[in-house]
């Protein structure tokens, strides 16, 4: 069987994540953890400096990477912020957003490059320069198994400087249909991974005392119910619920019809009395600073 992992075909990705994104149920649009809590929890503890350094891993389309740096410049005067991020199209769309006002302000590199190639090619160059703050949301799936790139980001971190992830929580709907998944096809559908969550993060960081953190638990809900439909919208969330490309051509009739009964049942989903299906996609927000 050959299956195309959405991660390496970008227009796919980014079709099918907008249409699950629309689909959000009574959730902001964003992964944020609102303003109050990133003035506090963030900025006011970031060093107070002129200049801040910043890294986006994975930063996507930009949209909350570009709300985040609205509020520390707040408290800076410039950023120079430094973007990794493997899909063109996502760089180009990010682009567009800071080429605004904030480019006065901000001054970015573009790394068109997944973290791991980015890894390689700071260690060949020895790169000493390090971070006041890099955010990484959801984008470890894609670049690690065993939560070394956590350590690799700690330590690009200058003192005081803070790490924030969002990373789906052990018990969101993604995980479980990823475990689920790989009963069938030998291994997760991410790529590289098998899935870093929560506990896993926290395995890294309990064992490191040069850290503080505080995990912010956020529930997030998706209406998936058009997947159990003939649609074009049903298909693409299918896609990115299961990180492929046309799933449901790809996969045997048996094993899909499996698949949609497992999506319908209390490890993924709750069924509201109008008959919406609404996907549970928990995920955690932490707040990680090197003292
Ligand atoms: C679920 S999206 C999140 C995008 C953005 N952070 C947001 O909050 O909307 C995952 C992002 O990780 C990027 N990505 C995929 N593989 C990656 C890798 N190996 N290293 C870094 N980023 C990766 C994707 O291109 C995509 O932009």
């Amino acid at each position: 069987m050959f299956v195309k992992h959405i991660e390496d075909h970008s227009a796919h990705y980014w079709k099918s994540y907008r249409v699950m994104k629309d689909n959000f149920y009574q959730c902001p649009p964003l992964f944020d953890i609102g303003n109050d809590a990133f003035q506090r929890k963030v900025v006011n503890v970031l060093p107070k400096k002129d200049l801040l350094k910043i890294l986006g891993i994975g930063s996507g389309r930009g949209e909350l990477d570009c709300v985040n740096i609205r509020r520390m410049l707040g408290h800076v005067s410039r950023i120079n912020n430094t973007v990794v991020e493997p899909s063109v199209e996502a760089i180009e769309a990010y682009k567009s957003l800071i080429c605004g006002d904030l480019s006065d302000r901000v001054n970015t590199s573009w790394y068109n490059e997944t973290f791991q190639q980015y890894q390689k090619r700071r260690d060949g160059n020895v790169a000493t320069d390090k971070f006041h703050f890099i955010s990484a949301v959801h984008s470890l799936y894609y670049a690690d198994n065993d939560g070394r790139s956590i350590d690799y980001l700690i330590d690009l971190l200058e003192k005081d400087g803070v790490l924030f992830i969002i990373i789906q929580n052990d018990h969101s709907g993604f995980i479980r249909l990823f475990d689920k998944l790989a009963e069938y096809f030998g291994s997760h559908p991410v790529n590289v991974t098998e899935g870093i969550v929560t506990s896993k993060i926290v395995k890294c960081l309990d064992s490191d005392d040069s850290l503080v953190y505080d995990v912010m638990k956020q529930r997030h809900q998706i209406n998936i119910s058009s997947c159990f439909e003939e649609s074009v919208e049903g298909s693409l969330i299918l896609d990115f619920l299961t990180q492929m490309v046309d799933f449901k051509s790809t996969v045997t009739k048996d094993f899909l019809q499996s698949v949609l009964d497992y999506l319908k049942t209390p490890d993924c989903s709750e069924i509201l009395s109008d008959g919406k299906i609404i996907f549970r996609e928990d995920w955690d927000a932490f707040i990680i600073r090197k003292k």
